[in-house]
């Protein structure tokens, strides 16, 4: 364990630039490794769930090595010094779809659900065989929503009960088609379908009633695969790959990630008298809600620069101090947030008035529960809160900072976003917010306390 107390230090100023989309960086690897030739990668994401990706691609067969040092940061963030996170170049040397090998040893997983639904789907139209283990938070977490789809492609399972790791897959090639109706909103499961229809003879067709992240349908079209999305009047997404594809190897330039960013731009929100650049923000519309939630809540967020990186749009945000308004947030938006409840809901601590949230069934099953792990910890730190079967209602403080918490941390129960968000409260806080265990940061954002520590005043800090 590495516990640690965040305080109230002071406004957050400068510019700083977060790390790499994890999303995007997952697939990076994993599409390169299925390319015939070299793919390059800049400002991918170093933390510990990618390299678990990588660790995994490399046991199936890939070649992936980082060939240039991350740019240091160092220094306050101030003027035109910007802080840097760690964006190292990594080349990925790819053996073409059908060729992956048989791993010698488990896959370990680590924490990262993403790695392992993915994988399984490459593995799956593969002839096979690879058991995934992980740790104590991803081996709770279901497994059978991509264990269905997978073995109506042909695919067999063994796992621990419920569907759970750790989980041996015997792939299969050839595989068999499938047209599968995601029964969640799942970007995870769609892209586990899909890459298991690289490998496959004819159409794999995933239906989508809810649109979900767009990454894997972007980056699949960048590598040259034939795949199509029609969509629905109603919003219906229909997403058509032609299998037995043949990728070509790209140069691709990896966003910062809006996930990371969202603890920072709700840091800035909340302390008195911040004014934060953060630059060059991923702002796919399948995953910046969040920001147009916060701006209807009052905050002052603005998009600067807007351009595009690695064929998503981008843009620098400057966030600064607002007293921000509850809302009720629309359960249409929860995918295209889905990883910031945690940070809305101390965001919404510390609004005017009640924040409603509702349709986050899927946050029970991320990393931690999210709704009782958040519900836990924001009371620790003095926030009202009303726990329901799926969201949360909270009444803010009124721009109030929070009491924070006595002796007894915050339990973050291996999940490094309630970690963070429970950072942010900290910044807001009169006692400041104690965490229990700080090493789950690393999976999506090692450069997190770096950051944090030189965007505030050096003299105040704790
Ligand atoms: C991800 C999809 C989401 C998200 C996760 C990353 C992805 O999971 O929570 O952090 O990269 O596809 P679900 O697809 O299970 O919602």
């Amino acid at each position: 364990m590495r516990p640690r107390r965040f305080r109230a230090t002071g406004p957050l100023t400068g510019r700083i630039r977060v790390p790499g989309d994890k999303s995007i960086s997952h697939r990076s690897i994993m599409l390169g490794a299925l390319a015939v030739g070299e793919t390059r990668v800049t400002g991918l994401l170093e933390g510990e769930d990618v390299l678990s990706t990588a660790a995994a691609m490399r046991a199936i067969g890939a070649h992936i090595e980082r060939t240039a040092a991350a740019e240091s940061g160092g220094g306050r963030a101030m003027g035109a010094d910007v802080q840097r996170t760690g964006e190292g170049s990594w080349t990925i040397h790819g053996v073409g779809v059908g060729s992956l090998l048989q791993p010698r040893t488990a896959l370990d997983m680590g924490n990262s659900g993403t790695s392992t639904r993915l994988l399984m789907g490459l593995v799956a139209s593969h002839p096979i065989t690879a058991t995934f283990i992980g740790d104590a938070s991803l081996s709770k977490r279901p497994m059978g929503r991509v264990i269905d789809p997978l073995s109506t492609m042909g695919a067999d399972f063994t796992s621990a009960p419920g569907g759970t790791l750790p989980l041996t897959l015997r792939g299969i090639a050839p595989a068999v088609p499938i047209s599968y109706r995601l029964p969640v909103a799942s970007a995870q499961v769609k892209s586990a379908i899909l890459l298991a229809g690289l490998n496959t003879p004819g159409i794999t067709t995933v239906i989508e009633p809810v649109p979900t992240r767009d990454h894997s349908e972007r980056m699949l079209k960048g590598f040259g695969a034939d795949l199509q999305v029609e969509v629905e009047a109603d919003g219906t997404r229909i997403i058509r790959l032609v299998g037995e594809a043949e990728l070509k190897p790209q140069v691709i330039a990896v966003p910062g990630d809006p996930s990371s960013a969202a603890f920072f731009v709700v840091a800035a929100l909340l302390v008195p008298g911040s004014d934060l650049v953060i630059e060059n923000v991923g702002l796919n519309p399948t995953r910046a809600a969040l920001f147009d939630v916060l701006r209807a809540m009052g905050g002052s967020i603005e998009a600067l620069d807007p351009r595009e990186v690695g064929g998503e749009p981008v843009a620098d945000l400057r966030v600064r101090h607002s007293l921000l308004t509850g809302i009720e947030v629309d359960p249409a938006v929860v995918p295209s947030m889905v990883d910031e409840f945690p940070v809305l809901f101390v965001a919404a601590a510390i609004a005017q008035g009640r924040t409603v949230t509702r349709g986050l069934e899927e946050l029970r099953v991320k990393e931690s529960d999210r709704i009782a792990v958040m519900r836990a910890a924001l009371e620790l730190a003095g926030a009202t809160v009303t726990e329901t079967a799926d969201g949360l209602i909270i009444d803010g403080t009124g721009g109030d900072p929070l009491s924070g918490t006595g002796a007894e941390p915050i339990a973050t129960h291996l999940d490094h976003r309630i970690a963070m968000s429970m950072a942010v409260a900290g910044l807001a806080s009169r006692a400041g917010v104690e965490v229990d265990d700080c090493r789950p940061i690393a999976t999506s954002f090692p450069a997190f306390e770096g950051l944090l520590d030189g965007a505030m005043p050096v003299a105040d800090r704790a």
